[in-house]
């Protein structure tokens, strides 16, 4: 796990300091780019993004899993795998410091694990999850030990397991495009985005639907919403304030603050 460094160079703008100390109920919607600085590619940068070298008709969607499952479910181990070698960085360490002292309700649309394996509680993961396969026949969650999702190179045919209740195929756990979000997962978020006083737009490039319709929810409703991502995004002028910092350095900073 890495750890937060000396803090003390980096200037969180006042007006998000003074919104985190005001705020009772915050919301960190997070994207991608919550975990780039833990080595795990985001989709859409025009350098290392998954989306410049796979295409998602292929890989996360419903037809590609009918065209060729194998391909489809060695590219999910690797990405698995990938997940498994690599640590929480400090921005999903501050979240869980933050969550022992405030409501923090995190809404991810991530499919790794890292913000639970550095210590926090995910309220949503909307796009589901890499580690909670099921059956893409009867939906029965498919328990797998690790060495049944792992080791496989990105372009690797890897067939399926069989669903041990019924026999289909047991599919990834991440929603495709053209999928519905689980229901559960979706009501939480968007709940969560009604209650809040804050909510914290962090390494999404917002051009993915419902969720990046999170933002405006939050605003119409209240909130105050500040977007932490080194660039310009999709639903930057949803922000009452943008902050462009990175997720492992604003994170702590900020909580180091409050
Ligand atoms: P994207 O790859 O579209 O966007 C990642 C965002 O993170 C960009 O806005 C980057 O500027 C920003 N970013 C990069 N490094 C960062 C850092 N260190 N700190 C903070 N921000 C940083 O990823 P998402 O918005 O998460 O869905 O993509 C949304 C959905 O599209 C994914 O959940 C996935 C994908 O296709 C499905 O597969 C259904």
């Amino acid at each position: 796990m890495t750890h937060p460094q000396d803090q003390s160079s980096v200037v969180v703008p006042e007006p998000v300091v003074d919104a985190a100390r005001g705020a009772s109920r915050i919301v960190v919607l997070t994207g991608a780019g919550m975990s780039a600085e833990s080595g795990i590619a985001t989709f859409r940068d025009a350098r290392t993004g998954l989306w410049k070298d796979f295409d998602p008709k292929d890989l996360a969607s419903p037809e590609g899993w009918q065209a060729d499952s194998d391909l489809v479910w060695g590219w999910y181990r690797w990405r698995a795998e990938l997940v498994r070698r690599s640590e929480p960085n400090a921005g999903h360490i501050a979240l869980a410091r933050w969550q022992e002292r405030a409501h923090v309700d995190i809404a991810t649309q991530n499919v790794d694990d890292l913000h639970e394996r550095a210590g926090a509680t995910v309220l949503s993961h909307v796009h589901g999850s890499l580690f909670e396969p099921y059956c893409s026949d009867c939906g029965v969650r498919a328990q797998l030990d690790d060495a049944a999702m792992s080791e496989a190179e990105a372009d690797q045919r890897v067939p399926p397991p069989e669903c041990p209740v019924c026999g289909g195929l047991i599919r990834p756990g991440a929603v495709w495009f053209g999928e519905s979000l689980p229901e559960d997962a979706w009501a939480a978020a968007e709940d969560a985005v009604r209650a809040a006083d804050l909510v914290l737009v962090v390494g999404t490039s917002g051009v993915v639907y419902p969720f990046a319709g999170l933002p405006a929810i939050a605003r119409s409703a209240g909130a105050t919403v500040v977007e932490i991502n080194p660039v310009e995004t999709e639903v930057s002028d949803m922000a009452d304030y943008r902050w462009r910092a990175t997720a492992a350095v604003g994170l702590p900073a900020l909580v180091a603050q409050l």
